[in-house]
């Protein structure tokens, strides 16, 4: 594509960010902000290239995800900042299917991970529910499943219509997304490999091995975490059976993990009814997503979950769970930390640890000084979460 030219390499990062439709236009501007003031005083070179891809481009010129995209952000750029799609304009989410789901896809970013962590006691629905009682990460196969867009329709617009909408789960796709789980969960949460090519110290995504991730950050020992493998293999007998049998197989290897599987209607109940019992849940597409958001509610609701789409090593896509919210678009009053924290985990995978630290104590902070938007009960609006933030972020840094 032209105008962006290829980076050169080094400890620096090229950000691609795109902020979509709706209130992601509003919530990714105070991200970008808040990364620009954590990684300023630490000398960290950081470049944003922005993106108007969403549903205004695709109504002015038919375009969703440019031709070359793919391959641009993939040679070009360390990781994306992504916002959100979906424009009641837009009924058949067409453009969203082609830019996101497109991204995860072709980007082949098999792993989305979905942490919940309650900071503040007062932002659960659960009753009698401490702080530690609420930490867990969802990972959810991000690249099949229901999402693949195989099926059709037959006999469309008669009485005798059938619609088909295939569940692809391949062999390779199941492995992979359990082994990530039960490697994160053997290293106590440790996201060594939420990092990439750790061992190039020059080159792009340069991690520090060994670092804390998202879970290592709140425990100094490396006990490993549990993990629950969760499906409908009761009722989606093929799909659930390879399910079962990939993750039977690597539950031999991993002897020290605490591993265990419920069905995913299971899940949902025993998450409400009591969630100390999760660490960390592996599933594929479709539950990750319903989930996700589920587990996103009992920690405070949407505005406060992050979410990366990875794979280690290769540029990542990183973006709040939420979507484009048109019900609360422009006024001024969505939520921006869903999208610094989900810049959090972006800077984690960069390598850059103690910024992304930095993010994560802000908004913390600010939850503590009831600096929050409407949907947490707050008075504040977007920017001024956002100017809150920065100074808090400059002061510490
Ligand atoms: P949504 O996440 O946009 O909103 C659900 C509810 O949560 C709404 O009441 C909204 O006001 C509230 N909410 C969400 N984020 C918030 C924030 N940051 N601050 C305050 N309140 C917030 O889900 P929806 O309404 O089902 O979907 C709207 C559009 O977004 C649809 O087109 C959908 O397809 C799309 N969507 C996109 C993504 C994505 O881009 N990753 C994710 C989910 C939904
Ligand atoms: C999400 C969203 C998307 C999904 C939609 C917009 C296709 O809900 O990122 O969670 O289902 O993956
Ligand atoms: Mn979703």
């Amino acid at each position: 594509m032209p105008n962006h030219p290829l980076r050169k390499g080094g400890p620096s990062a090229r950000i691609a960010v795109i902020p979509g439709d709706g209130i992601g236009k509003e919530v990714t501007p105070v991200a970008v902000n808040v990364i620009k003031a954590a990684t300023a005083k630490r000398h960290r070179p950081i470049e944003f290239v922005d993106f108007d891809w969403g549903a205004d481009k695709f109504l002015r010129e038919k375009i969703t995800l440019p031709e070359g995209a793919v391959e641009m952000l993939r040679d070009e750029f360390d990781a994306i900042l992504f916002g959100a799609l979906g424009d009641p304009r837009v009924p058949s989410n067409q453009h969203a299917a082609d830019i996101l789901l497109g991204l995860r896809f072709k980007l082949d970013l098999y792993v989305n991970a979905r942490p919940t962590e309650l900071f503040n006691e007062r932002f659960t629905p659960l009753k009698d529910r401490v702080c530690n009682d609420i930490r867990l990460m969802v990972f959810r196969e991000n690249t099949e499943g229901i999402y693949v867009g195989v099926g059709g329709f037959f006999k469309k617009g008669t009485a005798d219509e059938i619609a088909t909408q295939e569940d692809i789960n391949s062999r390779k796709g199941v492995e992979r997304i359990l082994r990530f789980a039960f490697d994160y969960a053997r290293g106590g949460g440790i996201s060594g490999n939420l990092h990439s090519r750790g061992a190039e110290p020059s080159g792009r995504h340069s991690g520090e091995p060994g670092t804390p991730g998202f879970h290592a950050a709140h425990s100094t020992s490396h006990k490993p975490l549990r993990l629950c493998m969760s499906d409908k293999s009761n009722a989606m007998t093929f799909a659930g059976d390879l399910w079962q049998r990939t993750f039977k197989t690597l539950r031999v290897e991993y002897p020290d993990v605490d591993s265990r599987h419920l069905f995913i209607d299971t899940l949902a109940m025993e998450l409400v009814r009591d969630p100390r019992q999760f660490d960390v849940i592996v599933t594929n597409n479709l539950f990750g997503d319903i989930i996700s958001d589920l587990a996103s509610q009992l920690a405070g609701g949407l505005g406060l979950a992050p979410s990366g789409n990875i794979h280690p090593g290769q540029t990542s896509l990183f973006e709040p769970v939420h979507g484009s919210a048109p019900n609360i678009a422009e006024k001024g009053i969505a939520n921006p930390f869903g999208s610094v924290l989900a810049s959090g985990m972006m800077l984690d995978f960069l390598g850059w640890h103690a910024e992304s630290e930095l993010l994560k104590q802000s908004v913390k902070s600010a939850l503590l000084d009831n600096i929050t938007t409407p949907d947490l009960h707050g008075s504040k609006l977007t920017l001024e979460v956002s100017d809150w933030l920065v100074n808090h972020v400059c002061k510490y840094s």
